[in-house]
């Protein structure tokens, strides 16, 4: 079953008519979830399959601040880190469009309501790529990637229950468990419409 379509949705007419403004118009698609999720590779995917151009927002930070998202964590803190997150979506947001674009969020940004809520008002498509946590441990711990706040397995955990309610006012979900990069970004592309 690794590579079955199987699209699951909510917000029903909301889904739909954002839809048909991806269809139609320049769109954001903003890919959300927890640590793991394989938002930046999921993003990478669907822009060599849809030619879109795609950007990490962690990136945008690092670029911003001039400093990496682990050095700022640890000289200025967690709360200094949201601060410059924020900045760096506002400024996205800004940015005249040229096209359409992906864009993949730390696993954080989408659990802010205030950045949540920026992103609903730009009228921008949000995508959760959901899996369970177990398999979200496992996929960080084979990164080896530096994630501030991947510390402890039960910290892991008790962040992605509390995160969890957040991500499902995504516009759209996909269920990511067991499948490979390429099959969750040709799930994303048909569900938005573009493939
Ligand atoms: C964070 C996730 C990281 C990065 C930062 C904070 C979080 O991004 O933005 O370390 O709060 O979950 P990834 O989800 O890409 O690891």
């Amino acid at each position: 079953m690794k590579d079955r379509f199987s699209k699951s949705k909510h917000g029903g007419g909301a889904a739909r008519s954002d839809h048909e403004k991806c269809a139609n118009g320049l769109q954001t698609v903003f890919l959300v979830g927890f640590m793991g999720a394989g938002k930046t590779s999921v993003g990478r995917a669907l822009s060599r399959r849809l030619g879109l151009p795609f950007e990490d927002l962690d990136d945008r930070i690092e670029d911003r601040e001039g400093k990496t998202i682990a050095q700022i964590f640890r000289e200025s803190g967690e709360a200094e880190f949201r601060r410059a997150e924020t900045a760096a979506l506002r400024q996205l947001l800004k940015e005249p469009q040229l096209s359409s674009r992906l864009v993949a969020l730390g696993g954080g940004a989408f659990a802010e309501p205030g950045n949540a809520l920026l992103i609903r008002d730009a009228q921008a498509l949000s995508v959760f790529l959901d899996a369970p946590v177990e398999e979200l441990l496992r996929r960080c711990d084979e990164q080896h990637q530096a994630r501030p706040l991947r510390q402890n397995p039960k910290q892991f955990r008790d962040l992605y229950e509390k995160r969890r309610p957040s991500y499902m006012g995504a516009s759209l979900r996909i269920e990511t468990s067991g499948k490979d990069v390429e099959a969750v970004a040709a799930e994303v592309a048909c569900s938005l419409g573009l493939e």
